[in-house]
């Protein structure tokens, strides 16, 4: 266990403030999400926020956020205009009817914390979290050019499940990747949890 570490599960609104501000470090994001959409996203859909927290250098006593996931229930009858878009396309490749998917809306890891297996325990955290809340599948969207984001992916086994190709810039085209989750066969092994305290 490693004990400069810990991960949490954030109520909405402290957990909307805390992306607010983490997503101002991360260069790779064109539109960083205000904490107004975060909570309009997820208020009256069942969702979880989930951060890593690390000491600060300079103040090892205070823990901050430095790496996250935020996931929400994806239903075949959205009335959001976006999620309608993300469902029609996903059509054919996520079944919606007969099991809940979740959706891996935003996630990330400030660039100092990086290559410290925190993404990973976050995501392994977040799937055992959704796994007891019955969902049975989690669904992703990235694009080409997210180079690392799709290497963690895929460490993570998700499998791709659709691709959108974009005739202008093919590092825009997107990609959708899925995740079974529980499904009967027990929890599996989670290899960051030997290392990381959960509170
Ligand atoms: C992708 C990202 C979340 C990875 O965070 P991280 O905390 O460094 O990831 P971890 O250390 O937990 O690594 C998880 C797995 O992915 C792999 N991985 C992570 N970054 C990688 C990279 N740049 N290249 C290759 N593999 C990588 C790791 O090897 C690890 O696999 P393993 O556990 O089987 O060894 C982080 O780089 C990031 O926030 N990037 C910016 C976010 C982004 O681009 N978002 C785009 C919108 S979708």
């Amino acid at each position: 266990m490693d004990p400069s570490f810990r991960i949490r599960q954030y109520p909405l609104d402290r957990g909307a403030m805390e992306i607010e501000f983490i997503e101002e470090f991360f260069g790779e994001f064109e539109r960083k999400k205000t904490a107004a959409e975060i909570r309009a996203r997820l208020a009256g859909r069942e969702h979880g926020i989930f951060m890593v927290e690390a000491p600060l250098p300079e103040e090892p006593t205070r823990f901050i956020p430095v790496c996250y996931r935020v996931a929400h229930e994806l239903r075949a009858a959205e009335t959001d205009p976006q999620l309608a878009d993300l469902v029609a396309r996903l059509d054919g490749a996520v079944r919606f009817h007969g099991q809940r998917v979740l959706y891996g809306w935003l996630g990330g890891t400030r660039s100092d914390w990086r290559g410290q297996g925190l993404f990973r325990a976050v995501s392994e955290f977040q799937e055992d979290w959704a796994a007891e809340q019955g969902f049975r599948e989690v669904v992703v969207k990235t694009k080409n050019r997210y180079y690392a984001m799709r290497s963690a992916l895929v460490h993570l086994n998700f499998d791709v499940i659709q691709y959108e190709r974009n005739a202008m810039h093919n590092g825009e085209s997107k990609l959708y990747l899925s995740k079974r989750l529980g499904g009967g066969v027990g929890r599996t092994w989670r290899r960051s949890e030997a290392r990381f305290r959960t509170a």
